[in-house]
């Protein structure tokens, strides 16, 4: 692991906002420490890099213990969420900052700052002041920047978190890329699970000064662990008489999280589910909502309400029409964890889906 933290404690006050944290980040990885607000994402970001100190636990970087170590010695470049460009240089002097200070040779900042500025595609921007750049390429400045000394990890606190949704997904797939090239080992701190799931090799989930559970993006997804991540991820919605569904029984459960590409309703006339209609639960519109690309459709399930999605290319629905109803799956949960069910009656049964 390039990256460990073991144990880490940390409180403000009787506050605490780090919990008995433990991570492993593998060299050359990018991952993404996601949590709602007050999660203690930022906090866990500022130890590493030196600006806060634990209570307790160790921080390791490459095999070293660096707790005592001062920030600047760490190797680390930090990418924040409000640009923190300096406002009167230029970009070029912006970028050659850090290495002015490092007192290297003249020639050796122009070829580095060159460098980065063909990297991260900011060739014709040079001269300009940063209120003359977009949000996006001053974040682009940002990044450069934090990399020019060569660091060896790179932490990011919501690095898009002021840009408008448009440019920020154009972003990411930039930044995801930017990093694989780079190779530098990084750390991205985010609320928002899209550009999570999006850009990183992992996804480290916080909540309340814990971490609930650490894995790839499509297991965080496909197996959350706890009923904090079960919730958190996806759109969910919680049941409590999930057992009255068919396909499902009763467990020492304390209730279920339903997603919507988890249930599926059809017309008593759609051929193709002409199989599982037997299997069906029988529903009726309560709404539908239109959300741009699909349907969002409410279902009365014996008074369970079931949402799920129904693509614009199929046939129109309405209000207060029965449906037939298909749950394939859900994730039942008691205090500490979820637990993935799927439907006993669809076991073997092929189904015919969009
Ligand atoms: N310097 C501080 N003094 C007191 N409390 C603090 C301090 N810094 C953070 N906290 C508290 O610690 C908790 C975790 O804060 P942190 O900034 O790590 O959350 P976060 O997950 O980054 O949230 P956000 O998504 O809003 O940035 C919060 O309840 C916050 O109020
Ligand atoms: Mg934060």
């Amino acid at each position: 692991m390039y990256v460990e933290l073991k144990n880490i404690e940390k409180s403000y006050g009787n506050y605490k906002a780090s919990d008995h944290i433990n991570i492993g980040i593998g060299k050359g990885k990018l991952v993404a420490l996601l949590g709602p607000s007050g999660s203690g994402k930022t906090t866990i970001l500022r130890m590493i890099a030196g600006l806060e100190t634990p209570n307790a636990g160790d921080i390791i970087i490459d095999g070293k213990r660096v707790n005592d170590i001062a920030p600047a010695e760490r190797g680390i470049g930090f990418v924040f969420q409000n640009y923190a460009l300096f406002r009167y240089m230029t970009v070029y002097e912006n970028l050659a900052f850090g290495l002015k200070i490092k007192k290297l040779p003249k020639k050796q900042i122009k070829e580095r700052v060159i460098e980065l500025i063909e990297l991260t595609g900011l060739k014709g921007l040079e001269k300009r002041y940063p209120n003359q750049l977009s949000g996006g390429q001053r974040q682009r400045v940002a990044f450069a920047r934090a990399l020019a000394p060569n660091p060896s990890l790179l932490l990011l606190d919501e690095p898009f978190a002021a840009i408008d949704a448009k440019v920020r997904a154009e972003l990411r797939s930039w930044l995801r890329e930017m990093i694989h090239k780079v190779g530098i080992t990084s750390i991205f701190v985010t609320h928002d699970q899209d550009e999570a799931v999006e850009v990183a090799d992992e996804i480290i989930i916080t909540n309340k000064g814990q971490i609930e559970q650490i894995a790839a993006p499509i297991e965080i997804y496909k197996n959350p662990k706890t009923p904090f991540v079960a919730e958190f991820i996806g759109q969910s919605s919680k049941i409590d008489d999930y057992h009255k569904l068919r396909g499902f029984e009763k467990g020492d459960y304390k209730g279920a999280i339903i997603r919507p590409e988890f249930v599926e309703s059809f017309k008593s006339d759609n051929v193709k589910f002409k199989d599982v209609i037997n299997y069906s639960e029988d529903g009726v519109i309560e709404d539908i909502y239109f959300r741009g690309n699909c349907l969002e459709v409410k279902l009365n399930v014996g008074g369970i309400i079931l949402t799920t999605k129904r693509s614009l290319e199929r046939r129109p629905i309405q209000i207060g029409e029965r449906m037939h109803v298909i749950v394939y799956r859900l994730y039942a949960y008691d205090n500490e964890r979820a637990y993935l069910l799927e439907n006993k009656d669809l076991k073997g049964k092929e189904l015919v889906t969009f």
